[in-house]
């Protein structure tokens, strides 16, 4: 029996404690009514008396041993549990962060949107990465046209990041479904040095429409409607002539911010007009590369940014603020 209590202790000693190996695994085999101990008991009480002393002594070893590995083992797998269990109290208050909200800049868009979905204009969507053809060249800017260079360009190999969503013009006329009354919104990237009032990135509107006998003062009209919906009745406008490859006559609109505030002067450079739009009567060359013929049809279209507006409409002040992905700034817009 001496023999076997001391294989008994050696694998007491061994006993590798895993997950599925655990206190309660070790108690089952060695300290339960049918365990090790036990066994090794009820068989202590079938040896000769002379045998007793020195088995008893062995057999006290082995349980003190195996008791004390036990009682080791059950405080190691309390402790794992308490740490683990540690931020899982289910009774504790929900740390509530507010309801979620929209970006400000989708915000302004919608709304944007919404203004010319009144008027009946419908939604057009073109890619971010786009070829030169839908870009420049479809536009009407020439090969070595200077006016590439208004728009500095990222270039991917053969492609570019769209620098302006006049390009969703170009993809909607090629279809060749007239008339077109279209408001076309999405990102666009420039390779600008990034400040606080201009970012590689940013976003606009584009509108465009196209049928018989439409005319710059229906452009005119268009974008005072807008303005009075968007800004405010009475908002001033002014428009001023401009140059851009694919309309002819060009303008650019200002609103009136006024020289108010400290913001507003800068903003506006001191002059109290802040630009908020290109527009102008898409050029005959457009029309032609897209197969519509320019003695029949004409069109009017703009291209606004969204960033700056939203800005102006919220005062926020450093465009990079809008993309800095701080949930503070989402919590100010909520249930706007
Ligand atoms: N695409 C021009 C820009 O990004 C804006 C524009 C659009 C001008 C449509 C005229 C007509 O600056």
């Amino acid at each position: 029996m001496i023999d076997k209590i001391t294989e008994i202790l050696n694998n007491v000693n061994n006993f590798v404690f895993k997950k599925e190996n655990n206190a309660a695994s070790f108690r089952l085999l060695y300290l339960s009514k049918k365990g090790v101990i036990t066994e090794l008991l009820n068989e202590f009480k079938t040896i000769p008396n002379n045998e007793k002393k020195l088995v008893g002594a062995q057999l006290n070893i082995l349980k003190q041993k195996v008791e004390e590995i036990y009682q080791h083992q059950t405080e190691l797998e309390e402790k794992t549990n308490q740490s683990k269990n540690k931020h899982k109290d289910s009774t504790l208050p929900v740390y509530q962060e507010g309801p979620g909200s929209y970006h400000p800049l989708r915000i302004v868009e919608d709304r944007l949107l919404d203004i010319f979905f009144s008027l009946g204009f419908d939604l057009a969507e073109g890619p971010e990465i786009e070829d030169d053809k839908h870009n420049f060249s479809f536009l009407n800017f020439t090969k070595d046209h200077p006016a590439r260079d208004m728009q500095d360009t990222f270039f991917i190999a053969e492609h570019v990041l769209r620098t302006h969503t006049s390009s969703v013009q170009i993809r909607e006329m090629e279809k060749g479904k007239l008339p077109l009354r279209l408001v076309m919104p999405g990102r666009v990237y420039r390779n600008e040095a990034v400040s606080a009032r201009s970012n590689c990135f940013f976003h606009q509107i584009e509108g465009l429409y196209i049928d018989k006998g439409v005319s710059f003062a229906d452009l005119k009209q268009t974008l005072y409607y807008f303005v009075q919906q968007f800004f405010g009745e009475g908002t001033k406008v002014r428009f001023r002539s401009s140059y851009f490859p694919f309309t002819e006559p060009s303008a650019e609109m200002d609103i009136w911010a006024g020289l108010e505030t400290e913001e507003n002067r800068r903003l506006t450079k001191g002059t109290g007009w802040l630009e908020v739009l290109g527009c102008g009567m898409v050029h005959p060359n457009v029309l032609d590369a897209c197969n519509i013929n320019s003695l029949e049809y004409k069109g009017f279209a703009f291209g606004m940014g969204i960033d700056r507006i939203t800005m102006l409409k919220y005062g926020i002040n450093d465009i990079r603020d809008l993309f800095l992905n701080d949930k503070r700034l989402l919590f100010q817009f909520s249930g706007v």
